[in-house]
């Protein structure tokens, strides 16, 4: 299994002003970098695990780059490398390149330059990083290679070829649609349509007939026939979006149709039959809705026959600077601009922070900050208040500091249990029994916990 991408560009420069600005042209491609000013540290960094793309000064102190291009290609033939230059001398670039350098690049660097070659060298990286066997860090057009992010794309993969019925749960701004979207893409019903219904934003009349459909009469305001959404979704797939919101009254009827396949329009004497496969997605938890009795238990073991948890923001936090990057470049395409990166700083700070609106908020943010940032290159200066002032997520035994911004109580408290309990686990090896020990709680109270966040479904 190759590494994943970040884990093989090193950079050897020693200039400090070249090096940073290597580092966020990087960064802001969503590409981390290891780092070193120091050419004997550089050579035992690529004897030890070389790397694939290599960014190094020809006049490094220790060891050149000529001598480190040398070795990077005896360790890995397909390495990249591109050399850095102090002397703007075509000969010696040209021989650079017959020795098998990707690009020399002239320093002090030009911003532009640096950003296509490194465009240039990402590139035919990427291709080869949405290869299965490679770390992939982009599914479909979904971004992301932490392993938490990376478990639920196998997932998806083995449960789009089923039939199955799909929960999609995941805090508010997660991605939850965009799952819903990769099952239906990748599963044999692809050719036919994906029909989303947002449940909790629809009153219950109308939400019943924009499933079911009506007949024209049906209701006084129902002046001609309307086909539902179960109807449209017929050898597709429907997407019920918040479906803990639906009355108890549609959950007795949805609960027909997944059973039967059979309902009529409101109005109407005809029984429909359909062929549908059913995603839900919620972002409250079921479980309790069902002990509360809003939710019926039957429909509710219906609709859970293949849960999947998509994590918060802040349980892969490796996937921010990708995200980062990505968005980046989305809306430097499409609101124009001149903004070429971000800062490592502004980098550091968005990768702290604890995202309660997820990858919703950072993807809103980075368009406010596109938009209306003064520089090319983004920097603390423009990021909102509670992002620069985030603290690092708390080291163990230290507690959170409350900001004049305000905190998110639960929230916090939330993340502090989450905290202890996946510790508690991992020391434990997952047993359940040694964790609660560890924690000095009973077993039954932890695994109610755990129930209560998901971590059991
Ligand atoms: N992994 C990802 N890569 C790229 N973009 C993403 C990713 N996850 C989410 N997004 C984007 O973030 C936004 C929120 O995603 P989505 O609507 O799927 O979340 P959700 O969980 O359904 O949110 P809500 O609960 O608010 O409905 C969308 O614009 C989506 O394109
Ligand atoms: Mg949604």
């Amino acid at each position: 299994m190759n590494q994943p991408m970040t884990k093989t560009v090193l950079v050897a420069i020693s200039r400090p002003e070249t090096a940073k600005m290597v580092e966020t042209a990087l960064i802001s491609r969503g590409v981390g970098a290891t780092m070193t000013n120091n050419g004997a540290t550089a050579r035992d960094l690529i004897q030890r695990e070389p790397p694939a793309i290599v960014l190094a000064e020809m006049e490094l102190p220790l060891a050149g780059g000529l001598e480190l291009m040398e070795l990077a290609l005896a360790q890995d033939r397909t390495a990249r490398v591109v050399l850095v230059s102090r002397q703007d001398s075509l000969r010696e670039a040209m021989a650079a390149m017959r020795a098998g350098a990707f690009d020399v690049l002239a320093d002090p660097l030009d911003l532009r330059e640096l950003g296509d070659c490194l465009d240039r060298l990402l590139g035919g990286r990427r291709a080869e990083a949405c290869d299965p066997e490679a770390g992939r860090s982009v599914y479909g057009h979904i971004i992301g290679e932490s392993k938490a992010i990376r478990d639920v794309f196998r997932l998806v993969d083995k449960v789009a070829a089923s039939d199955s019925t799909v929960m999609i749960y995941g805090e508010s701004g997660t991605g939850k649609e965009l799952i819903a979207r990769a099952i239906h893409h990748r599963s044999p019903r692809c050719h036919k349509p994906l029909i989303p219904v947002n449940c909790g934003a629809i009153p219950e009349e109308l939400l019943e007939s924009e499933l079911f459909g009506h007949e024209k009469g049906a209701f006084t305001s129902a002046i001609r026939t309307r086909v539902g959404r179960f109807e449209l979704a017929d050898g597709g797939t429907i997407f019920l979006d918040e479906i803990a919101d639906m009355s108890p009254k549609l959950q007795v009827k949805l609960l027909r149709v997944l059973q039967e396949h059979k309902f009529e329009r409101i109005g109407g004497a005809k029984t429909l039959s359909v062929d549908i496969r059913v995603i839900t997605a919620t972002n409250k938890n079921l479980r309790h809705a069902v002990q509360e009795g809003r939710f019926r238990e039957d429909l509710f073991y219906r609709l859970n026959v293949i849960p999947v948890t998509v994590p918060p923001l802040r349980e892969r936090r490796t996937d921010i600077p990708l995200l980062v990057g990505h968005f980046l470049k989305r809306f430097k395409e499409t609101k124009g601009g001149g903004v070429q990166g971000i800062d490592p700083d502004a980098m550091e700070k968005m990768v702290h922070y604890a995202w309660p609106g997820n990858i919703r908020e950072l993807e809103n943010i980075i368009e406010r900050m596109v938009i209306l940032a003064d520089g090319d290159i983004l920097t603390m200066e423009d990021l909102p208040g509670r992002i620069s002032e985030a603290k690092p997520p708390t080291p163990s035994g230290a507690v959170p500091r409350v900001t004049e911004d305000g905190v998110d109580f639960n929230q916090m408290v939330e993340d502090f249990e989450n905290q202890l309990i996946e510790q508690a686990l991992e020391l434990a090896g997952g047993v359940k029994n040694q964790a609660a020990k560890l924690l000095n709680l009973n077993r039954t109270t932890l695994v109610e916990k755990m129930k209560k966040k998901g971590m059991l479904v």
